[in-house]
């Protein structure tokens, strides 16, 4: 605790320096400083980049719409190959604006930085880059920035691991009816194809209090929605000096008032216990929704994936959550071409998909993670049979998550509305329990609000409707 206090102190001492030289650089220029962030990979990434820009802003920078900035972050993922090919990308354009403009600054960040040839190649092919970090020590963005400025060469600061979370950051929110909350940090689960346990660290949780701290503060600034975030929330408190279950900490955050909804991301099927499905089915703000990661429907290939559950279990534990809560939509990841993967196993893929019925589904084609177990093995399925196989299930996810979507025709579900439709005038976008959208007459001010909606008109994966009062 006191370590962490100390930290945070220490960092704001770093951004009050930064903020004195970004005052200076901008009155040189003429003008504010600017910063964009650009951000690759899942909820966590963007999470972080929020408090990565929250960093920024208390600086000093103004942050841009824009890569043109005169401070620019990458953050990066490199769950699957092509999210690396995408960075490289943009560095190559980069480079070009950093030679019309010398004095900016350029951050990488990040999963794909946990990977040391990736370091190695940048330093070789893009030594342009000004400071280089990684997933653990993002909250020392000022303070290497700050080493950054004074050095006057490249600051590369990567940590394998980390057991230390640092609390109150500041931290800008992206919308301001709802965010992200990490309720843990790292994987344990080495599923066999993955590389986030070996660039996120090892498994550590937050104390409740400090989550509970932080939804209070953002529902006191107007959120309405968070999206609960950890590589498998149904292992969360197993680290903490106390431990607690997830149901346990759902309850807490169901007291908070003024919260409408909560969602939470992502649930490993093979943790899920009845106690959480309890707590879902009383919930009033838990969204009747279970994003449920199956990868494959192949027991055969599941065991190989390191998944621990069959596909019996599976399907089970749907048919329960179905059970106890009626309706509830449910979503999932699958990965085609798994190594070894022949087609009596993707039809146990498209099988589990037509008995779950899922709403929605992200696809992935296998993607090869140097470090990771599968990468040895044998098999790798050849890219001309994935690209036969990848066409069948999304034909097929198409015809469950249609059929899930006209079911909805006609009743009146609670939405949050969180846009005003751009191609129409006078009409909203709002969001259901079921995260699908529908777009609704109504105006600017109701943005962050609630409202009551009939679906009028289903438009395979989302809606038209009309407002109800009530
Ligand atoms: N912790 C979450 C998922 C994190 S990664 C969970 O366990 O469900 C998000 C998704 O990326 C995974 O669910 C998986 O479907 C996919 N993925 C991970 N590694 C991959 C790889 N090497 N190739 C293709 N997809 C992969
Ligand atoms: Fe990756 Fe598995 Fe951990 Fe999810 S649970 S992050 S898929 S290792
Ligand atoms: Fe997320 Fe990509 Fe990292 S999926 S945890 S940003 S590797």
């Amino acid at each position: 605790m006191e370590r962490t206090r100390t930290e945070s102190e220490k960092q704001y001492e770093y951004m009050e320096q930064m903020k004195q030289w970004v005052e200076k650089q901008s009155q040189k220029l003429g003008r504010p400083l600017t910063c964009h962030c650009t951000t690759f990979g899942c909820q966590m990434n963007e999470k972080d980049s929020e408090k990565l820009l929250g960093i920024l802003e208390t600086m000093g920078y103004q942050e841009i719409d824009s890569e043109e900035a005169d401070f620019l972050l990458f953050n990066t993922c490199t769950v699957r190959e092509n999210a690396n090919t995408k960075l490289y990308g943009h560095l190559g354009q980069v480079k070009k604006m950093k030679e019309r403009n010398p004095h900016m600054m350029i951050g990488l960040c990040g999963c794909m930085m946990q990977e040391p040839h990736v370091i190695e190649k940048i330093k070789e092919s893009y030594p342009f880059v000004d400071i280089i970090f990684g997933t653990h020590n993002i909250f020392k963005l000022a303070e290497l920035l700050k080493n950054r400025v004074d050095s006057g060469s490249m600051i590369v600061d990567i940590w394998k691991d980390t057991d230390q979370i640092v609390e109150d950051l500041p931290s800008d929110r992206k919308f301001s009816f709802k965010c992200g909350v990490n309720i843990m940090y790292g994987c344990n689960n080495f599923c066999s194809y993955c590389i986030v346990p070996y660039v996120r660290g090892r498994e550590r949780s937050r104390k409740p209090e400090d989550i509970l701290k932080e939804i209070r503060q953002v529902v006191s600034e107007g959120v309405k929605e968070v999206m609960l975030l950890g590589q498998n929330v149904n292992s969360y408190g197993k680290t903490l000096e106390n431990p607690m279950t997830f149901a346990q900490l759902l309850k807490e955050v169901e007291k908070i008032d003024g919260l409408e909804r909560i969602r939470f991301m992502t649930p490993h099927p093979k943790d899920l216990s009845d106690e959480l499905i309890e707590v879902m089915a009383e919930s009033d703000k838990i969204c009747s929704h279970m994003h449920l990661p199956m990868q494959s429907g192949s027991t055969r290939l599941l065991k190989k994936m390191n998944r621990h559950y069959t596909k019996e279990q599976y399907l089970e534990l749907a048919q329960k959550i179905k059970d106890r809560i009626p309706g509830v939509s449910f979503t999932t990841d699958i990965i085609v071409g798994f190594p070894g993967e022949t087609e009596e196993d993707f039809e146990d893929t498209l099988d589990v998909v037509k008995k779950v019925g899922f709403d929605s589904a992200f696809t992935y084609v296998y993607s090869k993670r140097t470090g990771t177990p599968a990468a040895a093995m044998e098999d790798q399925v050849p890219p001309e049979v994935v690209k036969e196989r990848f066409p069948r299930l999304l034909a097929l996810l198409k015809e469950t998550a249609a059929e899930n979507c006209r079911k909805k025709l006609g009743a009146v579900e609670r939405v949050l509305i969180e846009e005003v439709n751009t191609h129409e005038e006078g009409m909203v976008t709002g969001r259901l329990e079921n995260n699908l959208l529908v777009h609704f007459k109504g105006n600017r001010d109701q943005i962050g609000t609630m409202a009551n909606v009939r679906i009028t008109e289903e438009k395979g994966f989302y809606y038209m409707g009309e407002q109800v009062n009530g």
